[in-house]
């Protein structure tokens, strides 16, 4: 038998058609959770030992695929079988999964095998996402352990249905009824706390190869199925039709003139032609006149098939749009409480600004609350502000749009998402939604008549935000000072936002950690953005130590409106010159998370303007600003 592991490149096309075809000879994908102790590498390894089943029309199929879009050369690249996190694999991110394939005349096998040490609960996540089952493996002798409790947590947060509680070394307990019918009721009892509804109970030896394939001897007392006849005949198909179908578009297909078509892979329920749509969330509606595929056209398409739609009338839908059953459609909504798993190596901060995809689609998101996160080994709930890798909470999101979704509960396809970071790229979170908030909704934009440049006009100026942006103590405050008394000189109406000052009110509740500096800034941003509104020329001087937040801030206005100022005086220099003492008690220790000493200061990028403080003074570096920034145009 065989294995791979997920690679970062991918032929999705080739996967998607290799697993529909295998969908229809019942495939099932399972996910085994335990360690080494409990002798998980022993079960899958006699799983794929004694069903002996080399698949190998499969095998074939595979190699030559691999040949035209893998990535292992002229080996078998098997991740080309896994349909996993696909998002996530194209954001890049290294997992530790090892997929591994095996078969029965009567079913196909894939099975997520997870390390159970590191990173476990990323690592558990991402080949639990596609799973139909989990094996949970318990040893005989220890019974239920703490991971069992965490295991089985993630297993019911991912949604699966079908949990097989593995007793293990049954040989070592002398294959004792009473100990294992103590594990199965204590674990009954954590299953219903979880609300995993369907648990089979299996006293196993994989090493001794009881009630693996077959009915052992050695348990004449359990008269359930054998590990694999389990496998083989568990109903593992997922509720179709329930909910209708839904057809996340993934692109415009418009190869002419006279063809218009919507190509996406169906979910939920069947597609017929006919059938009324109507496209979420902009509410169009039609009927589809065609299904069209590679194979020719359909009159019904099924849950896992890519299909491109024609419809009867001209609509507006794009990627990321979702075609629904208008008789049941998917609903939308840009506020949700969801459960997260954080992935990211730096930890979520509330407030910040990330990407966030579902299905086919990708929005700006902010964490507004955490509410609480979950000890994923006792399921207690804890106060947090902010999250670790592998950690797993219960947040509120705010997106910048409103997106198509489902409830993860009916629907994993549009239930689902993941977060990812905007300036690296890579995934830091997946989540599950819980359901829709939807205060949003009721709150309106108000309209008023006086505008932004009317406000402006009276000024004669055109209104904009410098961001000062720097260490304590660079000179952001003195500069900005000097900046504003020259434009006032000129007329100007302007206003000097201090990060010192603001702290003083708006901002009084908040210190210094990462997740307060990002509530800080976001903060200031808004205000900011009102004071411009009402035709100001605001000068921002606050340490903003992070990029994602003077990004955040930057798009808050219109283009060219904001100015990031990076006022740029060495660490050393700044500390020499502590005006305010602060650098001497953070060396001291006596003040902590302080800018340049233990907490980062993230340089800019592609500031406007950058200010070396140590070249030229501050008198000239203010007129240089305002000298540019008028540049004539008052
Ligand atoms: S920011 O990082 O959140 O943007 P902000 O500009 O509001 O910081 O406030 C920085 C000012 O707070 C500094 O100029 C300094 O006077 C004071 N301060 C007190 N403690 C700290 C600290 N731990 N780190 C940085 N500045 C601090």
């Amino acid at each position: 038998m065989s294995q791979g592991t997920v690679s970062a490149a991918d032929s999705r096309d080739t996967v998607a058609a290799y697993l529909q075809q295998h969908e229809t000879k019942g495939l099932l994908r399972f996910i085994t959770c335990g360690s080494v102790d409990d002798g998980k590498s022993t079960l899958i390894g006699r799983l794929l030992h004694d069903t002996k089943l080399l698949l190998d029309d499969q095998l074939s199929a595979l190699e030559s695929d691999s040949r035209r879009h893998g990535t292992q050369g002229e080996d078998i690249d098997f991740a080309l079988l896994v349909d996993g996190l696909s998002a996530e694999r194209e954001q890049g991110i290294t997992i530790d999964v090892a997929y591994r394939f095996f078969g029965t005349d009567k079913r196909k096998f894939i099975v997520a095998d997870c390390p159970g040490h590191e990173q476990y609960t990323r690592n558990m996540v991402t080949g639990a996402s596609t799973a139909d089952l989990a094996i949970v493996l318990v040893d005989a002798r220890k019974g239920l352990l703490t991971q069992t409790h965490r295991h089985s947590y993630i297993v019911s947060l991912l949604g699966i249905r079908h949990v097989v509680l593995a007793v293990n070394k049954m040989d070592l307990v002398d294959y004792d009824p009473k100990i294992f019918d103590d594990i199965v009721a204590g674990y009954r009892e954590l299953a219903g706390q979880l609300g995993i509804s369907e648990v089979t109970c299996i006293p196993l030896s994989a090493l001794k190869g009881d009630n693996m394939l077959e009915a052992s001897p050695n348990t004449p007392w359990y008269d359930g199925p054998s590990l694999l006849q389990h496998l083989e005949t568990v109903d593992a198909s997922r509720e179709a039709g329930a909910s209708g179908f839904r057809l996340p578009v993934q692109w415009v297909n418009r190869p002419n003139q006279d063809f218009r078509g919507f190509s996406g892979t169906v979910v939920a329920a069947p597609a017929a032609v006919g059938e009324e749509i109507v496209v979420v969330p902009s509410g169009q509606r039609s009927k589809i006149t065609r299904i069209v595929t590679a194979d020719g056209d359909l009159q019904c398409a099924v849950p896992g098939q890519a299909v491109t739609f024609t419809l009867a009338d001209e609509i507006d839908a794009s990627r990321g749009d979702v075609i629904a059953a208008a008789s049941n459609p998917a609903e939308a909504a840009d506020q949700f409480a969801a459960h997260l798993i954080w992935m990211g190596d730096q930890p979520l901060l509330p407030g910040r600004p990330y990407w966030l995809k579902i299905g086919t689609r990708t929005v700006g998101a902010q964490i507004t609350e955490i509410k609480h996160k979950i000890d994923v080994n006792t399921q207690d709930e804890l106060a947090a502000k902010s999250l670790e890798l592998n950690e797993v909470a219960y947040c509120n999101l705010y997106l910048d749009q409103p997106v198509a979704f489902e409830k993860y509960a009916d629907n994993r396809d549009l239930g689902a998402f993941i977060l990812i970071d905007r300036q690296s790229n890579g995934t830091v979170a997946a989540g599950t939604i819980e359901f829709a908030l939807r205060r949003a909704g009721n709150i309106h934009w108000q309209h008023v008549d006086v505008d932004k440049s009317a406000r402006a006009r009276i000024k004669h100026q055109t209104p904009r935000c410098l961001w000062f942006t720097g260490l304590s103590g660079s000179g952001k405050s003195t500069i900005a000072n000097l900046v504003e008394k020259r434009l006032l000189a000129m007329g100007h109406h302007t206003y000097i936002l201090d990060g010192d000052n603001v702290r003083h009110g708006l901002n009084k509740d908040l210190g210094f950690t990462d997740e307060d500096r990002v509530e800080n800034i976001r903060r200031v941003a808004e205000v900011a953005k009102l004071m411009v509104d009402a035709g100001l020329v605001v000068l921002v001087s606050f340490i903003s130590p992070f990029r994602a937040e003077r990004r955040m801030a930057r798009e808050m206005f219109a283009t060219g409106e904001f100015i990031e100022v990076f006022v740029d005086t060495p660490l050393e220099v700044a500390e020499e010159r502590d005006v305010k003492g602060l650098y001497a008690k953070a060396r001291a220790g006596t003040l902590r998370n302080f800018t340049g000493i233990d907490s980062p200061y993230e340089r800019p990028e592609h500031p406007e303007i950058v200010m070396e403080t140590t070249k030229l003074d501050a008198d000239i570096l203010a007129h240089q600003l305002v000298d540019k920034i008028l540049d004539g145009r008052g």
